[in-house]
């Protein structure tokens, strides 16, 4: 069936729109009390895994806020743990790996886990969804992109200055470009089978890319993207989501996204100008934004659809995901303004 409301995916094939799609980053989490109350006494990978309610939360966004799409709720940790390496989620800390990858040996336990077989909860909440949504708007997929995944199984959780993960990619290349196959091949038949079960788009998420120079991004993740890329294919619209990524923009549009989802440093404008029409651009509110007054989100959503008003497809989103205290009101505010609802 068609999609009544396809403006996200008709902005990120740059074609026209009557107005510009909204959605958020994180748009399913902890800012809203409904999600914190389905969440209260279960680990955060229950909810994941559990079709129902991870169902619920993502249509929480689409109720309350009037998103032009829902996003799947997952993690892009899951097929990490598909691989056969051991994840924790606790709330204070983050991802938590014990078992890091760190030698040939760790790499070559790995699997390329057959998706459906291993996570086949990913593929019933898109196909629940699916069928919960009726096509009222596009429902996007994801997963993360190898760097930032490597990032997380190399350096055993979240990392301030990534030396685990630099120190084996430039003392054990061979090791690090192996990993790094195993990962693209992995996420590329997570994303076909995302696909086959019904998504209307993807976002592949490599938030800590922008870690690495423009020289080693193409060099060590760069390469990675494009292989799932090229293994997914281009039946539905791709994103591609880096942040910190105003010194990769180039490199980011030679990937194959047809989407290039820009964070908050970087002038959309300029942002235009360096991907010389060959992408639409998605963005790029600073979350912290939706922290202020709503004058000043009303301004920041004018001023960026003026700055994006030459880009051959524009999705309004935040730079990053939105944040925690943020107030729902203020959310709410973001999205109406940036359907011109007010
Ligand atoms: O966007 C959505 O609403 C869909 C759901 C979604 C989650 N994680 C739910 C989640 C998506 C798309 C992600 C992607 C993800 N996960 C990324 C890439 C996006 C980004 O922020 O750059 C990353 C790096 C992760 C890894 C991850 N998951 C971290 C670092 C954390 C802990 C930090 C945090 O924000 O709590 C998580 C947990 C997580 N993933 C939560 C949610 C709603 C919070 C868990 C909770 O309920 O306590």
């Amino acid at each position: 069936m068609p999609l009544k409301n396809d403006l996200l995916v008709r902005a990120a094939r740059c074609q026209p729109v009557e107005r510009t799609p909204v959605w958020m980053m994180r748009q399913a989490g902890r800012y809203l009390p409904e999600y914190r109350a389905v969440r209260k006494d279960l680990p955060f990978l229950t909810l994941c895994k559990t079709v129902d309610l991870a169902v619920e939360v993502s249509l929480q966004p689409l109720r309350i806020l009037g998103v032009d799409a829902v996003i799947m709720f997952s993690d892009i940790l899951i097929p990490v743990e598909a691989m056969g390496l051991e994840v924790h989620l606790t709330e204070k800390t983050g991802p938590k790996m014990p078992h890091p990858v760190r030698s040939a040996a760790d790499v070559e336990a790995l699997r390329v886990p057959d998706p459906v077989e291993t996570m086949p909860f990913v593929y019933d909440i898109i196909r629940t969804l699916k069928r919960e949504i009726a096509d009222a708007v596009p429902l996007l997929g994801f997963a993360g992109a190898p760097w930032t995944l490597a990032a997380y199984m190399i350096e055993g959780g979240s990392s301030k200055n990534y030396h685990i993960i630099k120190s084996l990619m430039y003392s054990e290349p061979a090791v690090f470009h192996r990993l790094m196959e195993k990962l693209a091949d992995t996420q590329a038949l997570y994303l076909k089978a995302q696909i086959e079960a019904g998504i209307d788009a993807l976002q592949l998420f490599d938030s800590w890319a922008g870690e690495l120079s423009p020289e080693d991004f193409a060099t060590f993740a760069l390469p990675y993207i494009r292989r799932v890329f090229e293994q997914v294919g281009s039946a539905v619209p791709r994103i591609l989501y880096v942040n910190g990524s105003a010194h990769l923009l180039e490199g980011m549009a030679a990937s194959g996204a047809e989407v290039l989802s820009i964070d908050w440093r970087t002038d959309l404008a300029e942002a235009v100008r360096r991907t010389q029409g060959r992408v639409a651009l998605q963005g790029n509110l600073d979350p912290c934004r939706l922290l202020g007054p709503r004058e000043g989100i009303l301004r920041g959503v004018e001023d960026i659809r003026a700055k994006a008003k030459d880009a051959p497809g524009h999705i309004m989103n935040l730079g990053h995901g939105i944040l925690p205290p943020t107030p729902v009101e203020n959310a709410q505010t973001f999205i109406a303004a940036a359907q011109g609802r007010l």
